[in-house]
């Protein structure tokens, strides 16, 4: 390969190694080696050519994403989000396994838990998007696997998540999640997912999309996980979001479960598509300005990374900041940024009166 291809792998490496500096982490030949294991034949495909794969990773198709988590005091750290491709001939989910063996004999992984609920998730002929991995960028890197809950279908999802809960010693936590997070008929089960290390903090996470909802829809499921301010999460999901609800991408709501002894979640997050409620990522940038501000954080981690992954000018686009998050509760508390690589297609600015905008 030269070093001018305009390849897939190409940008999304230069992309990891400028988001590795924007943060500070040591080791970006290590995340080089990751983004290249991932997109793995997708990674040879140019940029001038439409993708041949549908994934549902990014508006665009392109099949990985990256993102940038800051904690309550800051600090930021480097993931990303994928879904192997497959070859031509070959299933995504074959293809995500092989590539899982690789990884968890390099990291000595543990799968007693993906071991345990993958049948439920992954029969023959599964519907929905197969198998995806997030990889957290730390010295160690951490990885979590993703499994559809509408792999049997849309109508298995609540029994099929209520099997797996069961099968990790979680059962008293499905009617909870049912009474807080699915009390319309917009709310769905959207991911379910295990982190890969044998630690004791290793978690269990249930994700909830909730179609046409508004801030309140946020406010009553939070209220699932102990601790967690309703008014912090509405006012996150009215700053960022404008005036709900969303009619096209739905408000997401995840539980996490880190302590094997409890069945009990202890972090909510919410996922808001801030893309569908701005008119371009310079009003997103502004809006995560205020956000970062009010909890006395600095923006120049996320504007260095932003410069070091752009093509274009933040107001000649929106989706380059896809989604934000607000995590609550007991762990892990922050704010997350996540970042499109806008590899194949960048939705155009819309106007900006009318819609959402502090810029
Ligand atoms: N692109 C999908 C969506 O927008 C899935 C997804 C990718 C997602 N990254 C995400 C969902 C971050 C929530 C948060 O729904």
């Amino acid at each position: 390969m030269t070093s001018t291809e305009p390849s897939l792998r190409r940008l999304a490496n230069d992309q990891v190694r400028a988001l590795a500096s924007a943060v500070g982490l040591g080791t970006p030949q290590v995340a080089e080696e990751l983004v290249t294991e991932l997109l793995g034949v997708a990674g040879t495909h140019p940029l001038c050519t439409p993708p041949h794969w549908q994934s549902d990773i990014s508006d665009d198709q392109t099949p990985v994403e990256f993102s940038i988590a800051f904690d309550t005091a800051g600090n930021p750290t480097l993931r990303m989000l994928g879904a192997p491709v497959a070859r031509p001939g070959d299933g995504q989910v074959a293809a995500a396994l092989r590539l899982l063996a690789t990884w968890a004999d390099r990291y000595q992984l543990s799968l007693d838990r993906f071991e345990a609920v993958r049948e439920l998730f992954l029969p023959p002929n599964a519907q929905g998007f197969g198998l995806w991995f997030s990889v957290i960028f730390r010295p160690e890197p951490e990885f979590k696997v993703y499994l559809d809950p509408n792999a049997r279908g849309g109508a298995q999802a609540p029994a099929l998540v209520a099997h797996a809960l069961r099968v990790l010693g979680l059962a008293p936590a499905h009617p909870v999640i049912a009474h807080h997070a699915l009390a319309r008929p917009q709310d769905r089960f959207a991911f379910f997912a295990l982190d890969l290390h044998a630690g004791a903090q290793a978690r269990v996470k249930v994700y909830v999309a909730h179609h046409e909802a508004g801030a309140e829809v946020a406010e009553r499921a939070c209220l699932a996980v102990p601790g967690v301010d309703p008014e912090q999460v509405s006012a996150f999901c009215r700053t960022v979001g404008g005036p709900l609800p969303f009619t096209t991408r739905p408000l997401i709501s995840s539980y996490s479960f880190s302590d094997p002894g409890s069945a009990v979640p202890d972090n909510y997050s919410l996922y808001v598509p801030v893309r569908e409620a701005v008119a371009d990522d310079e009003v997103t940038l502004n809006l995560l300005r205020t956000v970062l501000r009010e909890q006395g954080l600095r923006p120049d981690v996320l504007e260095q990374a932003l410069r070091g992954i752009a093509r274009r000018p933040l107001a000649e686009g929106v989706g380059m900041i896809p989604h934000v998050s607000l995590r609550t509760g007991s762990t892990r508390q922050g704010l997350t940024v996540y970042l499109s690589t806008e590899a194949f297609h960048t939705t155009p600015a819309r106007s900006r009166t009318g819609h959402h905008s502090h810029a």
